[in-house]
């Protein structure tokens, strides 16, 4: 069953945002608002915003907003009705005795139980079977620590075809979730152990609840490693393997280590570098970022040192720049990886190739210098092109000056002409579109109907939309048809949320509940940065300009009809290579736009 609506109609009610921010972060009463630093990105000046009146928060650096729900969902990594407890109980509200967690809730839970079950069982297996005798002189062999083991609970699936199954069945634990979260496979009614014969590796959030499990053959079977199949708990590029054991130190050392395998992570913390992570056999992530800001500055790649290594530490770098994050490259011998190295030249040796890491822009202009002859004109002119547009997405304004410095030195020209590149050369470089896209299609260039398709009619529906939430009685219901024609779709969404409430005729916006009943993020993102911003050029005169407005919106729609016309022409005039045709509707597309 639910959590009853009018549970958490009273539990939003009663919960004081500012309050339950505070016990995360020191907020600071600023006008009317109350703000910190970011907890969802690093920031040196606050741009954290809690408004106590309409009890959301809203971060005008990185864009995330909500209300204390959201925070507490984001901040602990819970779901919603967690987070409506959560509330509750620190409101002393008595939940109903019969409000068991809602089916959703509650399969999250027990497929969370059965990974723990599993972990367990693998781990007592590896301790005490005799049949794990192999797998124990393995890691024996793999220089592992007794101590470690236990650390991260390592464990053996043993080779049978379903031990794990019939000891899940036998806890009552439900054989379908199982599946789900990738322990088993089931035909026929028949439950098999996906992992069997393999030393596991149970992969952790940063709570130390159990979401996968990676598993490495014994000997030389395929695939090597084996890893939990993406489920509702799990999703490769979220997590790095080791998160939990390293959070509290890696904020403390200021820095934290990524490497990609199992065992270089286990090593590194068996020779006391604890504040390292694992990304597991995919390149870092923005979200392996982004979760690993909120506890360190900085973050060093530790890699292997070969060719496909050092790649993966520069395809990296748009990522860093885009959080804004530092980061460094560590170098080591090539042909060991951190592993190989530890347990050869010892814990002092890495401590020596950590202290030397170099930042990774550094490490990509290097690499970019060692590619060309920089003496020739030509290759002067292809460093500067191929560099500008990194230097152009570094955020801090002095740090980007002083490589466009280093690079005017490098390369023996003035720095004015490294400035106007990289001026020229300013295109965001990462996208979350592109993540995951192959090279060639990362820099695919649009043809006109992309271009065309793009073309924003998004600021005269956002303003109809600012104009309802500052002065909601001037809704009538023309305004709702309208908005029904909205070309932007999260405003749409985020108007037809406004409309909803308005027409349920409390001639007021509650924001908080507003936001628990979008479920378009964009809307919701949208509402709650409107929400906590006013707009000041609405205040004048806001019922002409919604007038207006919803005039020029029917006008734009009329226009998007024309224009995909005029489209089909362009497509054709750019598929015959016609440049002349495709200026001349351009112009026409824009003059008819601005008319
Ligand atoms: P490597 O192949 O470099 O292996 O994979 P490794 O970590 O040195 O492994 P050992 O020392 O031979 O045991 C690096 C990482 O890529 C992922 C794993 O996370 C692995 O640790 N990987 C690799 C997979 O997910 N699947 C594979 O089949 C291989
Ligand atoms: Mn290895």
């Amino acid at each position: 069953m639910m959590i009853p609506q009018e549970k958490i109609d009273e539990i939003r009610e009663r919960a004081d945002i500012v309050q339950i921010v505070s016990e995360y972060l020191p907020l600071k009463k600023s006008g009317r608002n109350h703000i910190g630093l970011c907890p969802f990105h690093s920031e040196k000046t606050p741009s954290f915003t809690v408004n106590d009146e309409k009890q959301i928060f809203y971060c005008f650096g990185c864009g995330t907003g909500g209300n204390a729900f959201t925070f507490l969902m984001k901040q602990e990594n819970l779901s919603f009705p967690e987070a409506v407890r959560s509330i509750a109980k620190r409101l002393g509200i008595d939940m109903p005795l019969d409000t068991k967690p809602s089916n959703e809730e509650n399969q999250r839970e027990i497929m969370f139980l059965a990974n723990h079950v599993a972990m367990d069982f693998y781990h007592q297996n590896l301790l005490t079977s005799p049949a794990a005798e192999n797998a124990q002189m393995y890691l024996k062999k793999r220089g592992l620590k007794p101590e470690i083991i236990k650390d991260f609970k390592i464990g053996y699936a043993p080779a049978g075809r379903d031990g794990l199954a019939k000891f899940l069945r036998n806890k009552g634990i439900s054989l379908e979730l199982a599946e789900k979260v990738g322990l088993v496979s089931t035909k026929d009614k028949d439950s098999y152990d996906r992992f069997r014969n393999r030393i596991m590796f149970p992969i952790m959030d940063t709570r130390a609840r159990v979401i996968g499990f990676g598993g490495r053959s014994l000997g030389s079977e395929e695939p090597k490693y084996l890893n939990s199949p993406t489920s509702p708990l799990f999703k490769k590029g979220d997590v790095a393997y080791g998160m939990y054991q390293a959070k509290n130190v890696a904020s403390k050392e200021g820095f934290v280590l990524v490497v990609e395998g199992y065992f270089d992570l286990l090593m590194l913390h068996q020779y006391g570098f604890v504040n390292t992570v694992a990304t597991l056999g995919t390149a870092l992530t923005i979200n392996h970022l982004r979760k690993l800001k909120g506890y360190t500055k900085e973050i060093y790649t530790l890699f292997d040192s070969d060719e496909a290594g050092k790649a993966a530490a520069i395809k990296s770098l748009p990522l860093f720049l885009e959080e804004d994050i530092h980061g460094k490259v560590v170098l080591i011998p090539a042909g060991l990886d951190p592993d190989d190295l530890l347990q050869k030249e010892g814990a002092p040796k890495m401590a020596h190739y950590i202290q030397k890491a170099k930042p990774l822009m550094d490490f990509f202009l290097n690499s970019l210098k060692a590619k060309l002859n920089i003496e020739t004109l030509h290759d002067k002119v292809a460093f500067l092109e191929e560099a500008a547009p990194y230097i152009a997405n570094i955020k801090n304004i002095v740090e980007r000056d002083i490589y466009i410095e280093k690079i005017a030195n490098v390369l023996h020209i003035g720095p004015d002409i490294v400035l106007s590149t990289v001026r020229a050369a300013k295109i965001p470089l990462y996208s979350k579109e592109a993540e995951g896209l192959k090279d060639q299609q990362r820099h695919h260039i649009p043809t006109a109907n992309e271009i065309l398709n793009k073309v924003d009619f998004s600021k005269t529906e956002e303003k109809i939309l600012k104009v309802l939430l500052a002065y909601p009685s001037l809704y009538n219901d023309s305004i709702s048809r309208t908005v029904e024609i909205f070309n932007t779709d999260f405003l749409k969404e985020a108007g037809r949320l406004i409309i909803d409430v308005l027409q349920k005729g409390s001639g007021k916006i509650e924001l908080s509940s507003l936001i628990d009943a979008a479920h378009d993020e964009k809307a919701k993102t949208w509402l709650v940065k409107n929400s906590i911003h006013d707009d000041v050029s609405i205040k004048e005169e806001p019922k002409k300009i919604l007038e207006d407005c919803c005039k020029k919106v029917i006008m734009e729609s009329r226009l998007k009809k024309e224009t995909s016309l005029l489209l089909k022409k362009f497509t054709d005039a750019e598929k015959a290579g016609d440049m002349e045709s495709f200026k001349v509707l351009t112009e026409s597309y824009l003059s008819k736009k601005r008319g």
